[in-house]
């Protein structure tokens, strides 16, 4: 009666919530499963940031719900963003539903869960839907547990919660609301657990990270509170990386440009979302900075940290947007050489400000200019991988690979999966590969051995 199967939909963040909520579940005596068949109850944790995610969530309710007709104690509980954007009007269209759970709301699951359980046993009654979507001073710290005697070589790690921004096109002000820090001293504790048991690299996560600790945490010597928390996990001992998703073009000043330089754990990775390369567009979507600024950045960047690997998000197709406003985001895409790309067809949501500008663009458009920036993209990406071969990476390993006997995977500095064989032993550690193959999204290689001392290569030969 107690087996859980939770199913993420979107971003990093989300998945995080999700492992959260598992890592409560466990400490509650729930079992988590890894397949829909043998819950009890199913979760899914929603994603609201095109229509699309949604339609997959909402269908895929409804598909549990027949179940539920066989089986009355199934459990099917919504969380996350879906849930904070659509509401109680969710309920409408899926009536089966037993749990209606918003982004300040995670951390409730267990006791949630745990009324239907004992109803079940015959303790009390059966509680009716249960909804939770309220807001929840100090939930942002409630983001903070793993799975106690699990390893995992990276992990995630929520620093904040919520964005005060106001791009036009977003839900997410909406579903996640405004900005709450965690502390400091929090995160860090939590890292220091994590590398205590076994983790090496760490994604701090954040829907703006670049605005940590605004107007709370004062500067220091013209540092921001973002860069002093990057400072404060760089003297971690034993954490070998460090990444973060994602920063906001408009403050990512110096000082987060020179840690590139000076904070050895830092990766030579950043994923800076560019939403369109058009000043005109920038200002219909209430982005605040330009073409030539983003430029700018991305100059420093690569001034400091010449291989800096670079990701972005782009939306094509948002209302009103001309052929000449495509070509500049166009031109900027092609001339920037992105590793990795996120590119969006834009989906119209309603209460934002661009909803009020109607969706004029036809899908056709919408699609064919996504086909001209993944052009681009795969054919950037394929060159800068190419250029690897041959070269000798530096591959945190994370675990046997998905498919391939005796194959593990690990990334390089730059964010690229890397494929190598390997022992289960050197899981964890950072070996040396040669890269022997490149596709567009993935390097392959061997262990390479050379220049390294004898004991290491006792080890790497196991
Ligand atoms: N600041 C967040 C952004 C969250 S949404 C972060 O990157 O952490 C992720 C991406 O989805 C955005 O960068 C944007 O490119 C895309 N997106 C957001 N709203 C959208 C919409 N209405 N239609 C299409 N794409 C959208
Ligand atoms: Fe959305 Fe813009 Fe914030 S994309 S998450 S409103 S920075």
């Amino acid at each position: 009666m107690n087996r859980v199967y939770i199913k993420t939909y979107g971003c990093q963040m989300n998945e995080r919530d999700s492992e959260a909520v598992a890592a409560q579940l466990r400490g509650r005596g729930y079992t988590i499963v890894a397949d829909e068949q043998s819950a009890d109850v199913v979760l899914l944790n929603t994603c609201a940031v095109r229509d699309q995610a949604e339609q997959k969530a909402i269908g895929k309710t409804g598909h549990l719900a027949k179940r539920k007709r066989k089986d009355p104690n199934f459990i099917i509980g919504v969380m996350g963003c879906m849930a904070q954007n659509r509401g109680e009007d969710l309920l409408e269209r899926l009536p089966d539903l037993d749990l209606l759970v918003g982004t300040q709301k995670f951390h409730r699951v267990p006791e949630m869960l745990d009324r239907f359980i004992a109803s079940q046993k015959g303790i009390g009654p059966r509680p009716s839907t249960i909804v939770d979507l309220g807001e929840e001073s100090g939930s942002e710290e409630t983001i903070r547990e793993h799975t106690e005697g699990e390893r995992k070589v990276s992990s995630f790690v929520s620093i904040m919660q919520g964005c005060n921004m106001h791009c036009t096109f977003c839900i997410v002000p909406k579903t996640r609301g405004a900005e709450r820090y965690r502390s400091m001293d929090s995160i860090c504790e939590e890292i220091e657990e994590l590398v205590a048991a076994g983790t090496r690299e760490v994604t701090l996560l954040g829907q703006i990270v670049n605005s940590y600790g605004m107007r709370q945490i004062p500067y220091r010597s013209g540092i921001s509170p973002f860069v002093q928390l990057l400072e404060r996990v760089n003297a971690i001992p034993e954490l070998e990386r460090i990444r973060f998703t994602s920063p906001h073009p408009r403050g990512f000043q110096k000082d987060l440009v020179e840690a590139y330089g000076r904070l050895e754990k830092l990766m030579p990775y950043v994923h800076l979302p560019l939403q369109s390369g058009s000043d005109e567009m920038l200002k219909r979507m209430r982005r605040p900075y330009s073409r030539r600024r983003f430029s700018e950045i991305v100059s420093q960047l690569r001034e400091v940290c010449p291989d800096i690997c670079l990701s972005t998000d782009i939306i094509v197709g948002f209302p009103g947007e001309t052929h000449e406003e495509f070509e500049d985001t166009r031109s900027l895409f092609e001339e920037i050489r992105f590793d990795m790309a996120f590119i969006f067809k834009y989906s119209e949501r309603s209460g934002t400000k661009a909803a009020e500008m109607g969706d004029d663009i036809p899908a056709e458009e919408k699609e064919s200019r996504n086909q001209v920036l993944l052009e681009i993209l795969g054919r950037t990406s394929l060159e800068k991988n190419s250029a690897l071969v041959g070269s000798v990476q530096k591959v945190l390993l994370e675990g046997p690979a998905r498919k391939g006997e005796g194959m593990f995977m690990g990334r390089n500095p730059g964010n690229r999966k890397v494929i190598v064989p390997a022992s289960p032993r050197l899981v964890g550690e950072i070996v040396p590969v040669r890269i022997t193959k490149a596709t567009v999204t993935t390097l392959s290689g061997e262990l390479c051995l050379t220049g390294i001392d004898e004991s290491e290569s006792a080890v790497l030969s196991h």
